[in-house]
């Protein structure tokens, strides 16, 4: 069953949503991101489907292209390395600079993508990234990976049985839930 943080939907019965990504989600490419850790607790690729689901949510509320912000969720870190063993080539910059050149290479060897995906991916790191984005749903995009890297720190410690974190999951939970339904 595919599901995003804080939510009890299967993604795949959703199907505004799933037909925007159903060709990139059995993908053998971007199944790979299972293998890695992202966050506490979370997989690379759960990271990444989180990020494609309120991505979409958020881009389809505020009217811009929702497709590309699902799309683009997916592919914004596919990168294949542990990022605490990696050691950065020269003109690469650190992990933070560095990791969205790499997942725009390898989504663009791997996949057909967009300008407007190129810069979700290229820029999803902005302000930390000295570029700034060119478009609406590239702004969008670094609010909902920085949301979602949040919400997932969050679900681990709750998951863990962490009583103290229940405010901060309410905290978490009415940010998400501001952002994306109204
Ligand atoms: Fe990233
Ligand atoms: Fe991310």
């Amino acid at each position: 069953m595919l599901k995003a943080v804080f939510s009890n939907k299967d993604l795949s019965l959703f199907d505004e949503y799933f037909d925007c990504v159903k060709d990139l989600v059995n993908d053998r490419n971007i199944l790979r991101l299972c293998e890695f850790s992202h966050h506490s607790g979370t997989t690379r690729f759960q990271h990444s489907l989180n990020v494609s689901y309120y991505n979409f949510l958020l881009c389809r509320r505020l009217h811009l292209d929702a497709r590309a912000g699902a799309r683009a969720g997916l592919f914004h870190d596919l990168f294949f390395y542990d990022r605490r063993e990696h050691e950065p080539v020269k003109g690469e910059g650190w992990h933070g600079v560095g990791h969205p050149k790499i997942a725009l290479s390898n989504a663009g060897e791997m996949f057909s993508i967009s300008e407007l995906e190129g810069d979700m991916i290229l820029n999803h790191m902005w302000p930390l990234s000295p570029r700034l984005p060119k478009h609406r749903e590239t702004f969008v995009i670094t609010l909902v990976d920085k949301f979602c890297a949040v919400a997932e720190v969050m679900s681990h410690f709750l998951s863990v049985g962490t009583a103290r974190f229940r405010l901060a999951e309410v905290f978490a939970l009415t940010l998400l839930v501001r952002m994306t339904l109204h």
